[in-house]
């Protein structure tokens, strides 16, 4: 049996659209287990127990890659800490826990790089599944249908606050709210933002996130497909916040403090109460390690 837990990820990073993402101590954790034939679902919800279960989707794909006799499977999830189509990475972890289960099934054949460009491949882009394989923070960009990536660790002094509302969102739908064409000025904007966000990480000079950490590609298009999206980041601003973003595709708004900011904290959980759309604020801590592994 082999059991792997699959970290959160919150991805953009305000400017670094489709190419930034980072990873939190937030996990899905699954099992696997070959079985004479068929597929076995172990505490997985009725509606994803079929053939179309993303996590068996990812395990057939990397069995076929490796021309791997195909097997029985069981699959069990065994804690299930991300919220669901919130912007937080729960179908990264699944693609990701998936080929590194399968990969581990058949003997180890294929390397961590070779099950990142799977699954990119299934993603299609690739800023949630670099920090799900790697942790830290990763920049990755795409060339000529290929990722390549950077990580580094994320250092200490900063705290994450997901805003969490009850409603979903689907990459589909926020994706269909981008425009075709944008302003040559804005692609400019993002481009120094971006790289100055990641300077920041490098740095650990996080004062400046408050002027890096904006965008001009993807949120605003988006807002109106979350209520209150500018009335929580205008007063998470206020109170002092380093910075305020869409958590990838949303509804989840993230936001990153200052270790101790016990005020701005308080502040903000408070007016969240305040609003219709069951927003919950959670805590959550950088991640450098990435995936964790256990065989037996
Ligand atoms: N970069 C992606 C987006 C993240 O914003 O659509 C969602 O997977």
């Amino acid at each position: 049996m082999v059991r792997v837990k699959v970290p959160a990820t919150t991805a953009n990073i305000g400017a670094g659209f489709d190419c930034m993402g980072l990873a939190f101590k937030l996990y899905n954790e699954y099992f696997f287990e070959e079985i004479p034939e068929g597929l076995e679902f172990v505490g997985v919800k009725e509606e994803f127990c079929n053939e179309q279960n993303i996590i068996y989707e990812a395990m057939i794909r990397c069995f076929n890659k490796a021309n791997y006799k195909k097997i029985g499977v069981k699959i069990g999830i065994i804690k299930e800490e991300i919220p669901i189509s919130r912007g937080l990475g729960s179908s990264s972890s699944c693609i990701v826990a998936g080929l590194i289960g399968a990969n581990i099934l058949m003997g180890s054949p294929f390397s961590n790089d070779d099950l990142f460009d799977l699954a990119v491949e299934i993603e299609g882009h690739p800023d949630n599944v670099s920090p799900a394989f790697f942790g830290g923070i990763v920049v990755s960009s795409m060339e000529e249908g290929k990722a390549y990536y950077n990580r580094i660790d994320i250092k200490d002094g900063i705290e994450f606050l997901a805003f969490i509302p009850e409603f979903t969102l689907s990459t589909e739908k926020a994706r269909k709210a981008l425009p075709e064409v944008i302003p040559f000025k804005d692609g400019v904007y993002n481009i120094g933002k971006a790289a100055l966000t990641l300077s920041c990480f490098y740095s650990g000079n996080f004062d400046l996130l408050k002027v890096a950490c904006k965008d001009k590609l993807h949120e605003n298009y988006r807002s109106n497909l979350i209520p209150n999206f500018d009335n929580i980041t205008n007063k998470a601003r206020e109170l002092g916040a380093l910075c305020v973003f869409l958590s990838g595709a949303g509804p989840t708004i993230m936001c990153i403090i200052k270790k101790g900011s016990i005020d701005i904290k308080e502040g903000i959980k408070k007016y969240l109460e305040t609003l219709d759309g069951g927003w919950k604020l959670l805590e959550l801590e950088k991640n450098n390690i990435g995936p964790e592994i256990v065989e037996g």
